[in-house]
């Protein structure tokens, strides 16, 4: 009798447990990413080889996670953090996969930048969860647009970001430079777009965009997973508020509108477009070349 007790004590308080945590997400359908679920934080790595490029795979699969994360499409409470990491060294996010910004323009790829632009939104749409780049190695691009649209940023030893779209006679023009320009001041904001200059970890932190920065990648896990578990015992609820609350610091959605539409007055050019062809010709079809290595100066080699 009192073992029964015992047992059902048991069962209830795992009732009570399971039903106040996060299921794990569903594994990814092109398996760009990967998912940790640790109590109320997941831990998503990028994991694209060669160069976790954002392209159609990826996007779609980050669409999907996000998707998911909205609370009424869930039967079980959201993640309070998610965390998202690189399963590759030198590469935390790529930029976008600039074939589908080559005329024509496809369906298909208006169908990925259509995608493209609602995983951007999301990260602040969905304000009941909060989002951090552990970020190593490079972001240039798309990869530092996403970044700058997550909740805090840390750098480890590797990082290297940046827009580098003025170069090609673009904008990052899917929220990146808006972005930019709420987290550094004008100024700031205006010569690391213009000029295309790199963020390196203590530079971005000094400057504002990363809340800080790691001589090691093992310090820097370290202290983003003790914080997300920290934020995450407190009550979701409150969480959400004050993230919606800082909701009025981000630029509005005409603002961002008038963006995407700047970038697509200038795609069709033909000097941007020789450009684009001239990307991907150096960097070997995007691979994993000395020249994607080291994108913020190599882009340089455009103007050679
Ligand atoms: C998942 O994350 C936890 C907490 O950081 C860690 O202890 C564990 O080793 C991770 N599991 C895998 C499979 O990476
Ligand atoms: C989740 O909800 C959004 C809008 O509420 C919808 O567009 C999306 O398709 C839903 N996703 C899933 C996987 O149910
Ligand atoms: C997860 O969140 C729930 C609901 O706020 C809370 O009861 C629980 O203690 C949290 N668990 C951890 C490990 O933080
Ligand atoms: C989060 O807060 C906003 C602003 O108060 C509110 O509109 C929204 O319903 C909240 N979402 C959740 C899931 O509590
Ligand atoms: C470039 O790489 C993609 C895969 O990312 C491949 O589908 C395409 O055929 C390649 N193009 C050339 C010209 O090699």
């Amino acid at each position: 009798m009192f073992v029964v007790f015992k047992l059902l004590v048991v069962l209830c308080v795992l009732a009570v447990a399971g039903a106040v945590l996060p299921a794990p997400p569903s594994p990814a359908k092109y398996g760009t990413l990967s998912f940790n679920q640790t109590g109320n934080v997941t831990r998503v790595t990028f994991d694209h080889p060669p160069i976790n490029l954002v392209d159609a795979e990826l996007t779609s699969d980050l669409l999907d996670f996000l998707n998911d994360l909205i609370p009424t499409n869930r039967t079980t409470p959201p993640p309070k953090v998610v965390i998202f990491d690189s399963a590759n060294p030198d590469f935390f996010l790529g930029h976008i996969d600039v074939r589908s910004i080559q005329l024509p323009i496809t369906e298909a790829d208006t169908a990925f930048t259509i995608n493209y632009l609602a995983v951007a939104n999301l990260f602040n749409s969905i304000t009941s969860t909060i989002f951090i780049a552990e970020i190593n190695g490079e972001a240039f691009g798309a990869g530092q647009e996403l970044t700058v649209q997550m909740d805090m940023r840390f750098a480890g030893p590797n990082t290297r970001t940046g827009s580098f779209e003025n170069a090609l006679g673009l904008v990052a023009g899917g929220g990146g430079q808006l972005f930019l320009g709420t987290l550094l001041n004008r100024g700031l904001a205006l010569e690391y777009l213009l000029a295309v200059k790199t963020f390196d970890g203590p530079t971005g932190t000094r400057l504002g965009l990363f809340n800080n920065d790691f001589d090691t990648a093992e310090d820097q896990r370290t202290y983003v997973d003790a914080l997300a578990a920290r934020i995450g015992l407190f009550p979701a609820n409150g969480l959400n508020e004050t993230k919606a609350a800082l909701s009025f610091r981000n630029p509005t959605l005409e603002a961002l509108n008038t963006d995407v539409e700047g970038f697509y007055g200038l795609d069709g050019l033909a000097a941007q477009q020789a450009n684009v062809a001239k990307l991907i010709a150096l960097s070997d079809n995007q691979t994993k070349t000395p020249f994607e290595l080291g994108l913020g100066e190599s882009i340089l080699e455009l103007y050679q």
